[in-house]
């Protein structure tokens, strides 16, 4: 096992799609980081240089204390699986699982005995003599990772590994997934642009965006404290809404205007907000964190609305409304609140939940002060 280290990484191909911008990102011994953004951010460009496939442009990456920028692939000892499984058609599962180690000139006998226990922990013991058409999607995934294990390597790279499956069978093998680190241990990168996947399964997230570093973090603080625009509204389903106003002072209070209504924000922001005096901003909220019931102890935190759909999801309700200026915002309520379509409603927000992002660039989160770069 081993700690990962990247720094400075650069990926410009042909000169010019720069598909990884300057990654600083230091994966602990034994560690699970997900690596998570849209489609395109390069994740996959950066697990590639990590494996070796892929050369690196500018910086360097350390697997251990060993700079590797010029080992080849299989002298870096990591495994690698993909979305697609890769398997070999032809070959059964026992022989897939072999392969690699039967090139390396590994002993029949120890070859055996890795896949019984490789076959053991995944479940697989009666499979290993099909042939990966025989298999289901989930079983050939399995195998994949099996043949992965096998090779005892010293960190596992996971290239979206499920999203070839149907939606139960990916909550199923994500938690298996899981399990398997525990046992295992295995300093472990695994890329995402599922959100909610990337939340379940990592210590920390490292969050992308167009080739750049957004935030590095565990789950909840990334959810609670996200860097910017960008990350507070990449994580989370219904998205955080944003609304678009400006700040003002009444009295030593500092006031967030959308249209005709003013909302007073919580004193743990005014130092943070000192310099934004009459600035755009935006405010952003949480679909979780907006009501039709005033939160205890707050005041001056309103916004007057109109409901669009009632959606009725079982644990919670989403609400789709529309302000008075016509900012379209989203409410996750309490399914026994009684909503209908065409309801002119008070909504509260709450105030100890909001946050507040600059209107300009990347929309930084003005209350945190351990920003990136
Ligand atoms: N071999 C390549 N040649 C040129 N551009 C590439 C190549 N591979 C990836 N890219 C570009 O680099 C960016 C990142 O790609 P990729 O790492 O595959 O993203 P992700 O895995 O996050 O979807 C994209 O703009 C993609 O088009
Ligand atoms: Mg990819």
């Amino acid at each position: 096992m081993a700690r990962i280290l990247l720094e400075n990484v650069t990926k410009v191909f042909d000169g010019e799609v720069a598909a990884v911008s300057d990654f600083n990102l230091e994966v602990a011994d034994g560690e699970f980081m997900v690596i998570v953004g849209p489609s395109g951010c390069g994740k996959t460009t950066t697990l590639r240089m990590i494996a070796g496939l892929e050369e690196v442009t500018s910086g360097n990456i350390y697997i251990g204390d060993t700079l590797v920028n010029d080992v080849p692939p299989r002298d870096r000892n990591i495994a690698m699986v993909f979305q697609n499984y890769a398997l070999y058609p032809h070959m059964t599962a026992r022989q897939n699982m072999a392969f690699a180690l039967k090139m390396r000139k590994c002993p029949r006998a120890e070859i055996n005995k890795r896949i019984d226990e490789a076959a053991r922990l995944l479940g697989i013991e009666r499979l290993l003599k099909r042939k990966p058409r025989a298999l289901s999607g989930g079983q050939r995934q399995r195998v994949a990772l099996g043949r992965a294990i096998v090779r005892k390597p010293r960190a596992f790279l996971f290239d979206e590994p499920l999203s070839n499956l149907d939606a139960r069978l990916r909550l199923t093998t994500r938690a298996e997934i899981k399990d398997l680190h525990r046992r295992l241990q295995t300093t472990t990168i695994y890329v995402t642009h599922d959100q909610a996947e990337a939340m379940s399964l990592g210590d920390r997230l490292c969050v992308v965006d167009d080739g750049v570093i957004q935030q590095i973090a565990d789950p909840v603080e990334v959810y609670e404290r996200p860097a910017n625009r960008f990350v507070a509204g990449f994580l989370g389903t219904p998205p955080m809404n944003f609304f678009s106003g400006c700040i003002t002072y009444r009295a030593d209070e500092v006031c967030f205007v959308i249209g005709d209504q003013v909302i007073v924000l919580p004193q743990r922001l005014t130092s943070a907000l000192r310099d934004y005096r009459n600035k755009d901003m935006i405010l952003g909220v949480r679909p979780e964190n907006i009501s039709s019931n005033q939160f205890p102890g707050q005041a001056n935190n309103v916004i007057s609305a109109t409901v669009n759909v009632v959606e009725p999801l079982g644990a919670r309700t989403d609400v789709y409304l529309t302000n008075h200026g016509g900012q379209k915002f989203i409410a996750g309520i309490d399914p026994h609140t009684r909503l209908r379509a065409n309801d002119t409603v008070e909504m509260y927000v709450d105030l100890e939940k909001v946050h507040i992002f600059e209107f300009e660039g990347a929309g930084r989160n003005v209350a945190l002060s351990n920003q990136p770069g």
